[in-house]
């Protein structure tokens, strides 16, 4: 514990060896620079988790966090959780949120990161609760308080332990590709209003015209139901988690006493 401390005390300095420094008086330090993803390693971000083309978040196969950072201040993260629910808890939400942007290592040693605005993304579904997913613009800049990048004893390959900004510690990562696997660093979505002379054409073309009237980061956002997939076509604004998967979480969740309530029937087994 006393050589973790000074080791994370350390860290701010030896960050500073081969970084750059930006007009803010951040830097970029290179050891956290990569993608890293919690243990189910499922969850990664890069086009495996939003497609920009058809404005869509993919269900990863587990739940999971991963972050990917650059060295020259870009970053882009993918979350993919589960939400219990008390009321009925082998019933479980599910959250999906992505957004890239800028990242900085401010002298203090936290991180921030700052997103794009226009090209996060949340998807909220509840299929148990009324069968409904929200599908959102999600804009949320971060502060870790700080970071650390070591090497892991039992597995041997790096891993980030992040440090939110109450100084509580997020679900370990590990390094799983570097260079990192992202998405392209510029704005996927630009508006109409926006930059619209900006380079990437195809997808300004493409556009959010449909989608977005109901990406609107607003409480009240439109929901839509399971037989409304049909939507879909227009704007690619429907989307669902999958409710089975779901419910294997929460069977995770409830442990052997959902397994008995539910019965065996709703697992597929025959006994
Ligand atoms: C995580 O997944 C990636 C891609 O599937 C793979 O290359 C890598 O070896 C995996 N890492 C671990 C620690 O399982
Ligand atoms: C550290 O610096 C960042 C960016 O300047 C600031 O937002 C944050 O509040 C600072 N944290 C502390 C503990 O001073
Ligand atoms: C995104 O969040 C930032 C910081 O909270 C805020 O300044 C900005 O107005 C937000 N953008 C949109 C489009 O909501």
């Amino acid at each position: 514990m006393l050589l973790y401390t000074s080791l994370a005390a350390a860290l701010p300095f030896l960050h500073l060896i081969g970084a750059q420094t930006t007009t803010s008086g951040g830097t970029w330090p290179t050891d956290i620079v990569g993608t890293w993803s919690t243990k189910s390693n499922q969850t990664l971000t890069g086009p495996g988790f939003y497609d920009p083309f058809t404005d869509r978040l993919i269900e990863p196969s587990r739940t999971g966090i991963s972050y990917s950072f650059t060295s020259d201040g870009h970053f882009e993260e993918a979350y993919y959780r589960a939400i219990a629910n008390p009321a009925m808890p082998s019933c479980p939400s599910a959250i999906m949120q992505w957004q890239h942007g800028a990242w900085v290592l401010n002298a203090n040693g936290s991180l921030t990161t700052t997103p794009i605005d226009v090209d996060g993304r949340q998807l909220l579904s509840s299929p148990c609760d009324s069968d409904t997913s929200v599908y959102t613009r999600y804009n949320q800049t971060e502060l870790f308080e700080r970071y650390a990048v070591t090497t892991d004893p039992y597995h041997n390959i790096p891993r980030l332990d992040l440090f939110s900004f109450d100084g509580s510690p997020m679900n370990v990562m590990y390094l799983v590709y570097s260079p990192p696997q992202m998405l392209p660093t510029t704005t996927l979505n630009p508006t109409a209003t926006g930059t619209a002379t900006s380079t990437s054409k195809a997808k300004a073309k493409r556009g959010l015209d449909n989608a977005d009237v109901p990406l609107n980061w607003k409480p009240n956002a439109q929901f839509f139901g399971a037989g409304d997939r049909g939507a879909a076509a227009d704007g690619g604004v429907v989307h669902h988690i999958n409710a089975d998967r779901l419910w294997w979480i929460g069977l995770a969740m409830t442990g052997m006493g959902g397994l008995l309530y539910l019965g065996p029937r709703r697992m597929g087994i025959t006994l």
